[in-house]
């Protein structure tokens, strides 16, 4: 039987704590008369894609937001998509503009992301918007590792001082992560393929973040005990199941915090999205004359 030792961080209650406050400010900004939009662009069919691009509308929905979704076949030519960039930044009852990855080959995802206005960019993968982390200026934070940070905030983490280690170097996790971190005053480890000896870069971290798409990338033996671990993958067990890049019943024994799959980072993506297009919409009332909130 495991005597699991570490705290678990529940992303599910976390979100639903922030979607209720998302709700809040969207009831008070549709009292000035604006009601936050997220317009969600999908192109083909890929079937992961579909689920995402529904739960996003959902969480929409169901937080009082507007979402519109356009989907269009996977035979949409990289101009047409651009033109609906061009329009939907244009839209002022759009505040909010995701275009779902991957996007067919044929599309430039580079040109189409850089396409979308940096103050619509609620994805937060604009280089614009990467620039604004980089410097600490204010910009939209990409989702997941926003979602991040706040499961940290929760539990009333104080990062100054800290070593978090962050394996993986996408650059929708793993860098703006790091830069997240190092925003707290954290000393930040970046570790990826190529890193030599990962076991001793992890026993030394008070935090882990592993972001890479693989199961059992961070086992027991490689955690010091007592720190915090955050879990960003998304992977199927051997049985099928959902499972992180973590081995969850190992690591939760040495840890002090650790974040579960499923349960996790995961409804905290979708709340974030929900923050920045509510954020979105907040900075478009401000700089429209509209009272703020
Ligand atoms: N594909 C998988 N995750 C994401 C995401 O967070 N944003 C977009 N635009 N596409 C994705």
């Amino acid at each position: 039987m495991t005597d699991s030792s570490a705290l678990t961080i529940d992303g599910n209650a976390l979100a639903a704590q922030l979607r209720g406050d998302v709700a809040q400010r969207t009831a008070a900004l549709k009292t000035r008369g604006l009601t936050p939009g997220l317009a969600v662009v999908l192109v083909g069919e890929n079937p992961a894609s579909q689920v995402y691009v529904r739960n996003k509308v959902k969480a929409c929905t169901d937080a009082g937001l507007h979402s519109v979704l356009e989907k269009y076949d996977a035979t949409m030519t990289e101009a047409e998509l651009l033109a609906r960039v061009d329009a939907l930044n244009n839209d002022p009852h759009i505040h909010g503009i995701l275009v779902q990855l991957p996007l067919p080959a044929h599309i430039d995802a580079n040109k189409v992301i850089e396409a979308i206005s940096p103050a619509k960019d609620v994805d937060g993968f604009h280089v614009a918007s990467a620039g604004a982390l980089m410097v600490g200026q204010p910009g939209f934070w990409p989702c997941t590792p926003y979602g991040c940070m706040k499961m940290l905030e929760s539990i009333g983490y104080d990062l100054r001082g800290k070593h978090a280690v962050v394996i993986g170097r996408s650059n929708i996790v793993g860098k703006p992560m790091a830069m997240m971190l190092l925003q707290q005053n954290a000393t930040v480890t970046i570790c990826h393929s190529a890193t030599a000896d990962l076991k001793a870069m992890t026993l030394q971290a008070d935090v882990i973040v592993a972001a890479v798409g693989k199961r059992n990338v961070l086992t027991a033996d490689m955690v010091k005990p007592g720190a915090v671990v955050i879990d960003v993958g998304m992977n199927r067990d051997d049985a099928g199941k959902l499972c992180g890049d973590v081995d969850f019943a190992g690591v939760s024994r040495v840890a002090g915090y650790i974040t579960p799959v499923p349960g996790g980072v995961g409804p905290m993506t979708i709340t974030m999205l929900l923050v920045n297009t509510l954020e979105a919409a907040e900075r478009f009332a401000a700089s429209h004359g509209l009272a703020s909130v």
